[in-house]
């Protein structure tokens, strides 16, 4: 049987209580497919992150390694590995925030539908024992089709009778850090600073950025919009193939799947203002899961924020993605009662 590892981070002149007293609360995140493309970059900006104090990293196999080389970096989370199902229930007990990049990545002429009986199938697994280990952590989806697996989450955890609609988030941060950086580039604009809400869901055109409501603002013709509007739908398939086989998005997943944990953290800790888009179940449009922008606070979802004033060319988009979206919506819905 594989063995779980421990390592402690020492701090050198600085006990552990020392370094945490007077800064952020005790708080456990735990990486499921911590040993993946994503999981592993995850792991290590998770381990950088000062508001965690242990981390979890758990995946079938190869962890031990993961968490072996993780742990020596001198910050302040204890890392723990975990390899097995049989040592997933320790990976995830008193976990606050629980990310999923588990599953297989898309390969080049793949849809993120294709993926959807592999990776289906571990999430509502994973969700299962969530549901019995850490009924009250906050769950980041990564795993794809988010727009599947989230809804499959939330009927795992309604069957198990720990569903809370707050609790539980598909992760499309990347979307948005797309948008981000192929508006700075089109619009000439510093890129730290700019904004964009990406709206829908996650996955092609149910991708919608709504450029119009980007900061800084520029004067973009319709042309380019519609250019940057597909670029940002599409940004999964330009990595896809420019890996030509060899998996999808990783590096920038995994920046993003931090971001968006430490916006869960910070909202945990009480730091007022953390809002990031995020696919939630949702009164946003008649579909029962949307991506929008959510206020987090110390129970997850504190407000999911509206649309907006949207332009007739983001208008034509939203209701294009609606039939996708809810279709995908109910694929996710239909396996978690059928399997
Ligand atoms: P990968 O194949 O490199 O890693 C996946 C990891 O999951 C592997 O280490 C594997 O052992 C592990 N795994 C498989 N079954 C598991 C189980 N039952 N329990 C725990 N771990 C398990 O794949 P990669 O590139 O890291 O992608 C992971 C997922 O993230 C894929 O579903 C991919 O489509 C998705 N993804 C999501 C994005 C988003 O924006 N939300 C962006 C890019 C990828």
């Amino acid at each position: 049987m594989l063995k779980s590892i421990v390592r402690r981070t020492s701090i050198s002149g600085t006990s552990r209580r020392g370094f945490t007293s007077g800064s952020a609360p005790e708080r456990k995140v735990a990486v499921l497919g911590a040993a993946g493309g994503i999981g592993q970059p995850l792991s290590l900006l998770m381990k950088l992150n000062p508001l965690v104090s242990r981390l979890a990293l758990y995946d079938i196999a190869g962890t031990p390694g993961v968490a072996a080389d993780v742990s020596h970096i001198n910050t302040r989370s204890e890392v723990a590995g975990f390899a097995g199902e049989e040592q997933l229930g320790q990976a995830l007990e008193g976990a606050d925030v629980v990310i999923i990049p588990a599953g297989v990545p898309r390969k080049p002429g793949m849809t993120r539908d294709d993926l959807f009986n592999i990776n289906a199938g571990i999430v509502k697994s994973l969700c299962t024992a969530i549901a019995k280990y850490c009924p009250h952590a906050l769950v980041n989806m990564i795993s794809n089709p988010v727009n599947s697996t989230v809804p499959i989450a939330a009927e795992v955890f309604k069957k198990a009778g720990t569903y809370d609609e707050k609790r539980l988030f598909g992760v499309t941060t990347l979307d948005v850090v797309r948008a981000k950086t192929f508006y700075a580039g089109k619009a000439r604009v510093n890129v730290a600073e700019v904004n964009v809400p990406v709206v829908g869901g996650h996955a092609g055109i149910t991708i919608l950025p709504l450029f119009s409501q980007a900061t800084p603002t520029a004067n973009l013709s319709d042309e380019e919009i519609e250019a940057l509007t597909k670029r940002t739908q599409d940004g999964g398939t330009e990595v896809v193939e420019a890996k030509a086989g060899k998996g999808s998005a990783t590096l920038s997943m995994a920046y993003a799947g931090a971001i968006f944990a430490d916006a869960c953290l910070k909202g945990l800790n009480g730091v007022p203002d953390v809002v990031e888009c995020s696919f939630v179940q949702s009164n946003v449009t008649e579909l029962p899961f949307f991506a929008s922008k959510v206020r987090l606070g110390k129970n997850g979802v504190e407000e999911v924020l509206g649309l907006g004033q949207l332009t007739d060319y983001e208008k034509e988009g939203l209701e294009a993605l609606k039939p996708e979206l809810l279709s995908s919506i109910e694929k996710g819905i239909k396996f978690a009662n059928a399997n």
